[in-house]
């Protein structure tokens, strides 16, 4: 119940439940009875299961009907994949075959064997197909492909026709190489075409359908040329069976096929004419017929056929048919043919066209398939041959197929016993003997030097004398009396006697007894018309009886040995060949559809030798199997293999067995494979396997489609990935070519990862301080207008962060600060050394102030800030400490407890310092009277700090600071008093000094500040 969710697992579980019906390996049968066989066989057939395995071996049921088991989806599934996986199947093999080729580059054929009507020809069919279509495609393998494909119905309409056992019955023996190596190719040869079908046909069946379909299909042009009636009737060679029509063949489509293959495999339009011209020949000879004259002598009828007949002179012909020449002593005597002989030879020689004329044909398919690569060949060979038949009577050709089956049965009981035995011993086991039928005795009997019946057969042919069938049967007698396979009506007990004529021998093959009939099994003379062959017209007649002059003083082979010996061809290229086996059954004779006639059947599967096999491949062990393969399927009943076996897997397979317990007896271990000796053994295996499998069902399905999901999204996510980055890829190109145009889709996103990436590297360079205003990093011009934005943003941002951070008593200060700034800034030398140094509350305390002075000001006196100060007298200059105190609203020049001066700042009329370093400070007072003081003169070291304190309260900035740098000398006026003027005077040098000159000015030197680029006055 848990399969079934995907078309996978479907496809899954039903390869599985074909599986399941019967056993797909005879080897694993319970028995080895026939019975049992015969079960399984028609279990497996009535599903429709035609393929059943004995090892390697397919067996194969006819069905007649068309399974949908051939298609290209089907080759497709058992293309390079393990024969034991699948389902039996005739691709399967195929595809082993064609594996172990390519695996151990040597050569192997595919024996495909049964009786007549069993599938042999289709087998062999679905084979090529196989290889036609796994094979590579190029233009040159395609044709030599079709070229393959295409002899097929060439050579099925002159070597098959229609017989009682099968509408498409070949008559002869085929073996095709199919040559692999870079090209492909293929080689047939054919074996001993039925001939005499040519002028014989048992009733209900027909001639070589080649026939009919010229006959039937052939174009009225073509039938005029040709002499011929469009009707089969008309022909003698064609109405024996009395069937000439069948519904079931359908000869003027056939004959299109024919004639459209040939075209395929390069039959040149006048070889084909020519080849017509044969078929036809052979119809107009057979209706040839003799009338005896007066001394009973065949005398030709003066019919006009002969015009037709084989491009030779009629006269010649005729002469031909009716007489031969025979030398005696110096003169030539003719010596004429009674009516009798004349038919003979009319027939010997329309057979003898036929069959030469299909030689030539597969010469011809040869040449066009030829594999021409002269590198190494490996091949498959497929014999298709004729199966073991027993007719009422039984002619010639019938004792030739059977004895080729007789060969090809020993040929496979030594194959098999070999490699079996080959198997055991490259395993290292020890081979037991295994009993068996050796059919020896029976292919000796026919064809032993000197003493077998082929050899007495061609003794009595060429002896001189009157030899009749009579003689050699007496002859047989004498030989093989006491053979035991052996018999005739003179050596045979009283109830076999019954059964047999005087005329007959029997052979007890180990398919079955078969009866012959003596009579007509020697060849008479017919050479001297098929030397009037060799004069022709049709090219290639001519060629194909070329050779009859030359040969006529040797002593000609009979055809018996001729096959003996083109047989003993064949099995020696097949023992050095590796071998396969298709065996096929007829499921009825009746050719219905579905029906399984058992007794038939059963009949098959012991001729065929197929018991004998089975017991064979089951005599020591029934079942083998690689370790990899055995650990693989039952891994999972064993806790040490399961999951995975990390050591070899013959040991793994050692501990696997063991734990299932295995009795020692049961089983061997080979070098590569696992030896089972019943397959008992392995069934209790497997049902352990199918329970455990059952139980793992529902996990495995869903691992499985979790796998498969898995891997699909993992799929999809990588194939999304490269789309992305393709994409992505190129749209940075593209915006990169187009950065500088204005925004558009093209640039759009890169001109966003440009702006990005720059506010991500600007965040990592902001400058650290105010003060620094030079770290900003250098915009792409598409950032130009953010970045000053932001430039300015985060400037104040700082600015502002160092407000907050700042307290309100260095506020006081920093306001102090920008007074005192915009007072010097730029204009006093000494303020820059001034900044650094903070403004106080006030520089002298109020307990160093005297109390008197406290005192008396406390009405007015709102002290603010008071510091020392040198005040120098007006009149002499003289330097002398005192106080500065400042309030509100005035200054006081304070001299310990009494107030010297008091200045209003409304009374405040300027207040000059000078531009250098010096720290003199005059405060120009109004003066209205001379009563009141005059200028004040002192020297402060908080210059910056007092005046900038004063400046504040006094509010008005009216502080003058002398400007002229370059003048050297610079110079304050003072009032001394109302009316009388003084001076300070300022410069520079190199002592720091304050005297009073002689011109009565008060002059203060100072240093230079470091950067005066002015000489220092001397003096
Ligand atoms: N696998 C198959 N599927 C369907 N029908 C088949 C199959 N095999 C054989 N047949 C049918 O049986 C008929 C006879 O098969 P085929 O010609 O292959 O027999 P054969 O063994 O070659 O006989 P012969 O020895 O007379 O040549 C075919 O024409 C076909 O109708
Ligand atoms: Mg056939």
């Amino acid at each position: 119940g848990a399969r079934g969710s995907t078309g996978l697992l479907n496809m899954e579980g039903a390869l599985v439940a074909r599986d399941k019906v019967g056993i797909q390996d005879f080897v694993l049968l319970d028995e080895t009875t026939e019975t049992a066989f015969m079960e399984n066989l028609k279990k497996r057939f009535d599903k429709d299961l035609i393929y059943t395995y004995i090892g390697a071996l397919v067996v194969s049921v006819n069905p007649y009907k068309d399974l949908d088991i051939y298609n290209s989806n089907q080759m497709d599934l058992y293309m390079g994949v393990n024969f034991f996986e699948l389902p039996p199947h005739i691709f399967a093999l195929a595809d082993t075959v064609y594996h172990a080729m390519m695996l151990e580059l040597n050569n192997h054929f595919i024996l495909i064997s049964g009786e007549s009507g069993a599938g042999k020809t289709e087998a062999s069919k679905k084979i090529l197909q196989y290889y036609a279509a796994c094979s590579p495609e190029t233009d040159l393998l395609t044709s030599v492909r079709d070229k393959m494909l295409m002899s097929n119905p060439v050579l099925e309409a002159f070597g098959n026709a229609k017989t009682l056992k099968n509408d498409n019955s070949s008559r002869f023996g085929k073996y095709m190489d199919i040559q692999f190596n870079k090209a492909l190719g293929g080689h047939i040869l054919n074996y001993l075409l039925e001939k005499s079908r040519v002028v014989h046909q048992n009733h209900g069946e027909r001639n070589f359908h080649i026939f009919y379909q010229l006959v039937e299909g052939g174009e009225e042009d073509l039938l005029h040329q040709l002499g011929l009636e469009r009707d089969c009737l008309y022909y003698n060679y064609l109405t024996q069976g009395e069937c000439a029509i069948m519904s079931s063949i359908n000869d003027k489509n056939d004959w299109k096929t024919v004639k459209n293959a040939l075209k395929v495999i390069e039959v040149s339009e006048s070889d084909r004419t020519d080849l017509f011209g044969v078929v036809a020949s052979v119809l107009h000879l057979g209706n040839v017929e003799f009338d005896p004259d007066s001394r009973g002598n065949a005398s030709l009828d003066n019919n006009t056929e002969l015009r037709w007949l084989l491009g030779v002179n009629a006269q010649t012909l005729q002469e031909g048919l009716t007489y031969r020449k025979i030398r005696a002593q110096q003169d030539q005597v003719l010596s004429p043919f009674n009516i009798d002989h004349a038919i003979y030879v009319r027939d010997a020689l329309a057979k003898a066209m036929y069959g030469r004329t299909f030689t030539w044909l597969v010469r011809q398919i040869n040449e066009s398939m030829e594999n021409k690569d002269d590198t190494m060949k490996m091949v498959i060979g497929l014999l298709d041959i004729y199966g073991f038949e027993v007719f009422y009577v039984n002619s010639f050709e019938q004792f030739c197929i059977n004895y080729c089956n007789e060969k090809l049965q020993q040929l496979f009981i030594q194959l098999t016993l070999k490699s079996e035995q080959e198997e055991y011993e490259a395993e290292g086991i020890e081979w037991e003997a295994v009993q068996f039928f050796n059919n020896k005795i029976i292919c000796d009997l026919v064809e032993e030097r000197h003493r077998g019946i082929i050899s007495i057969l061609d003794e009595e042919c060429l002896r001189p004398g009157d030899a009749t069938d009579l003689t050699f049967l007496e002859r047989l007698e004498e030989k093989m009396g006491d053979h035991p396979h052996f018999v005739t009506h003179r050596l045979a007990d009283i109830t076999t006697r019954k059964t047999l004529d005087r005329g007959d021998f029997r052979l007890l093959h180990y398919a079955g007894e078969v009866t012959y009939c003596v009579v007509g099994k020697r060849d008479r003379h017919t050479q001297h018309t098929e030397r009037l062959m060799g004069q022709s017209k049709n090219a290639i007649v001519r060629e194909v009886f070329c050779n009859a002059d030359a040969d006529s003083r040797r002593r000609p082979e009979t055809v018996a040995t001729q096959f003996k010996s083109s047989l003993l061809k064949l099995t020696e290229s097949l023992l050095a060949k590796d071998a396969w086996y298709v065996r096929c059954l007829k499921s009825n004779e009746s050719k219905k559809p579905g029906v399984l006639d058992e007794a038939l059947v059963r009949h098959q599967v012991k001729y065929l030798g197929l018991m004998e096999h089975l017991r064979v491949r089951r005599a020591g062990f029934a079942y083998r199997r690689r370790y990899e393969v055995f650990l693989q399927r039952y891994k999972a009943l064993c806790p040490a293999t399961w999951p995975h076996w990390l050591g070899l897997p013959m040991d793994g397979v050692q501990v696997l067995v063991q734990h299932l317990g295995y009795m020692p007896y049961e089983y061997k271990m080979g070098r590569t494979k696992i030896f089972i000796r019943h397959p008992k053994t392995l069934y209790a295996t497997e049902d352990a396997f199918e329970r455990c499998s059952n139980a793992c069902c529902l996990l495995r399905t869903k691992a499985f489609q979790m796998d498969v999901a898995w891997k699909a999204a993992q799929a999809r996510k990588e194939v999304e990935r490269r789309d992305w980055a393709v994409k992505v890829i190129k749209k940075f190109i593209n915006g990169f070519i187009n950065r500088g145009d204005a925004r558009s889709t093209d640039n759009s996103e890169y001109l966003a990862f440009v702006r990005q990436s720059y506010l991500n590297r600007l965040k990592l360079k902001l400058p650290q301080t105010v003060l620094d205003k030079t770290t900003w990093l250098t915009p792409p011009s598409v950032c130009q207008e953010a970045s000053e934005l932001l430039r300015k943003v985060y400037y104040r941002l700082m600015v502002r962060k160092y407000v907050r951070g700042i307290s309100q008593q260095k506020k006081g200060q920093l306001q102090m600060k920008v007074v005192t700034s915009a007072i010097f800034k730029g204009k006093k030398d000494s303020y820059p050394q001034s900044i650094t140094r903070s403004f106080l509350d006030t520089r002298i305390g109020e307990a160093d102030i005297n109390p008197k002075v406290l005192a008396k000001g406390t009405a007015v006196f709102s002290l603010q800030y008071s510091v020392p100060v040198v005040k120098y007298d007006r009149k002499g200059f003289k330097p002398r400490p005192r106080q500065i105190l400042l309030t509100t609203s005035a200054a006081y020049l304070v001299e310990e407890a009494k107030i010297k001066q008091r200045v209003l700042y409304t009374s405040l009329k300027g207040i000059s310092v000078s531009n250098l370093t010096d720290d003199i400070v005059v405060l120009h007072i109004t003066c209205e009277d001379a009563k009141q003081k005059g200028d004040l003169v002192f020297q402060c070291d908080h210059l910056f700090e007092f005046l900038t304190k004063l400046s504040i309260h006094y509010r008005v900035s009216v502080i003058n600071v002398l400007l002229n740098r370059f003048a050297l000398l610079r110079s304050i006026t003072i009032e001394i008093q109302s009316g009388k003027q003084g001076a300070v005077d300022f410069t520079t040098g190199p002592e720091p000094l304050v005297y009073k000159d002689k011109n009565g000015h008060l002059m203060v030197v100072r240093h230079p500040p470091p950067h005066t680029p002015y000489p220092l006055k001397s003096g």
